[in-house]
Parts: C-alpha cells; sequence; structure tokens
C-alpha cells in the first residue's frame, strides 16, 4: 500500500513494445513511476533520441515475463501485462506451442507471481478475436484464453484484487520500427474504423470488429491501472473503447 503522496509503480511487462510505450507515457504523465519489463530491457530508439519529459519516470530493465522477479513483482502497486505475438495462424507443433507460450504462458506467470506477491491490482491485454477463430488449434486464441483464465483465478483469489482484462481488435496509431522509423497506422487505419463504425449493424456483424486507437487502449488500461477502489474481474470490449 503506498504512504501518502508516494507515486504510484507501475510494471508493465511488454512495456517497451506499440501499446506498451502509449501505456508507459499516459501513466508516468499522471504521476506514477514505472518499470518496464522486457526481454531486451532496451529503450525504444525513437524514446532514445527524443528523451521526452516523462520518460525520466520510466526505468528500463531486462527480465523474461516467463520467470518473473518475485521482489520487482512484490515492489509494483500494479501490474500490466502486454506481453504477446502477433495472430499468425502456425503450421507445426512447435509453432503452436510458441504462441501458446507467449500469449498464455507468459502472461499467466507474471498473473501467478502478483497473486503470491499480494499485488492489488492486474491489467491484462488480451484480444479480440473473430467467432471463427476460436479454435483450439489456433495458437493464438489458446494462449489469450490461458491468460484470460489466470487473470479470473487472480480475482477470486482475494477480495482486494482488481483484474481488467482488454480485448482490443487491430489497435492503430504510431507504430515504430527497432530504429526508430513511425509507421503511422493511423493514416490508414483511422478512415477505416470510421467507416465501418458507420456501418449499419447488420452488415458489420459479418466484419471483424473496427480498429481501436492506441490512445484509448492504453488509456482504458492506465485507468484500470490505477484505480484504488476496484475490485473483482472487469472486462473491457472493443466497443467500450470505441464508445468513449
Ligand atoms: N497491436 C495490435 O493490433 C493488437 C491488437 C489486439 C491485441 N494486441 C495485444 O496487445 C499486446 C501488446 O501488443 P503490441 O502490439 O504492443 O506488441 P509489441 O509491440 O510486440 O510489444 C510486446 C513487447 O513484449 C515484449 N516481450 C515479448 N515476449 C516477452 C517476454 N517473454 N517477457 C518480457 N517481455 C516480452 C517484447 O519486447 P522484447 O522483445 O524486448 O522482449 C515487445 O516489445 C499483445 O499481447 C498483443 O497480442 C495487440
Amino acid at each position: 500500500m503506498p504512504e501518502l503522496n508516494t507515486p504510484v509503480h507501475l510494471l508493465v511487462y511488454g512495456g517497451n513494445g506499440f501499446v506498451g510505450t502509449k501505456v508507459l507515457e499516459l501513466a508516468a504523465i499522471r504521476g506514477a513511476t514505472c518499470t518496464s519489463v522486457s526481454r531486451s530491457g532496451e529503450i525504444p530508439s525513437h524514446l532514445k533520441r527524443l528523451r521526452p519529459a516523462w520518460s525520466r519516470q520510466v526505468t528500463w530493465v531486462a527480465g523474461n515475463a516467463l520467470h518473473p522477479d518475485p521482489s520487482l513483482v512484490a515492489s509494483a502497486d500494479g501490474i500490466v501485462c502486454l506481453v504477446g505475438s502477433p495472430p499468425l495462424p502456425t503450421f507445426n507443433q512447435r509453432g503452436f506451442e510458441q504462441q501458446v507460450m507467449t500469449n498464455g504462458r507468459a502472461n499467466s506467470a507474471v498473473i501467478a507471481e502478483a497473486q503470491r506477491q499480494r499485488v492489488k491490482r492486474l491489467v491484462l491485454l488480451s484480444a479480440h478475436i473473430p467467432a471463427v477463430m476460436r479454435s483450439s488449434r489456433f495458437g493464438y486464441y489458446v494462449g489469450k484464453q490461458q491468460a484470460s483464465e489466470a487473470a479470473a483465478v487472480y480475482a477470486k483469489a482475494s477480495e482486494h484484487n482488481a483484474a481488467t482484462v482488454i480485448y482490443p481488435s487491430a489497435i492503430y496509431g504510431k507504430r515504430y520500427t527497432g530504429g526508430g522509423t513511425a509507421i503511422p497506422l493511423g493514416l490508414l487505419m483511422s478512415p477505416v474504423a470510421w467507416m465501418m463504425r458507420c456501418l449499419p449493424e447488420l452488415v458489420s456483424q459479418f466484419l471483424p470488429e473496427s480498429p481501436v486507437a492506441v490512445q484509448e487502449v492504453a488509456a482504458f488500461a492506465v485507468d484500470a491501472a490505477m484505480a484504488t477502489e476496484r475490485r473483482g474481474l472487469m472486462v473491457v470490449e472493443n466497443q467500450d473503447m470505441l464508445a468513449r
């Protein structure tokens, strides 16, 4: 429990990725101190170059979500799990297991450690998966299901625990390459998102859900990670983020 005037400390697994950097930015602007954990521990190159003021509140450490550091986890007031891989099909058992490991086991290991260390708030970024892809042969889906189940178990483990699971469709915004070049996904996807939202309900039932802006996804994640009054399991659907 943080002392009065002690900043909230958030631990963000996958904080150096596309959504992670936006989560860190919004949380730091709201006064949180943040630790980003990723296998490389690297600061994204565009941040190294621009050094925005908020990034001074972030510590970048190397670590694997599959083996979370208990003392680091115990130091957090809230944990945000953003580890994942793209929803690609797999063609052999190894590829399938890789998808389950990255999207499922890695996040579940962090969630189990959060439970052991009595961290009170957890946010998991899952994904909205169209009905036709919800199959036990699709490793991405199996992994996301595993992680969501771990979050539900965490929420039930103590009356003090609050878990929020977010299910975005495709996310658009400015994504940076490893070299720091910006790919403005928003230029293409925001008009698509707008058109899809305008389609009659009947037509939209046959399409994947409308893409959502990274700003919205990150704002929901940070709100949940910093909401001291929440308890139990909360689910945020893609439609909830589009409606804001
Ligand atoms: N982008 C989308 O359109 C979208 C849509 C729906 C859902 N999602 C979900 O949202 C989450 C974040 O997506 P994103 O696009 O921000 O992904 P991203 O850019 O690939 O970021 C994920 C980060 O996780 C880190 N990571 C991977 N494995 C790790 C491990 N075992 N331990 C610690 N860190 C690890 C990676 O850094 P290192 O390589 O340095 O470890 C990477 O920077 C994912 O779960 C994704 O499935 C994304």
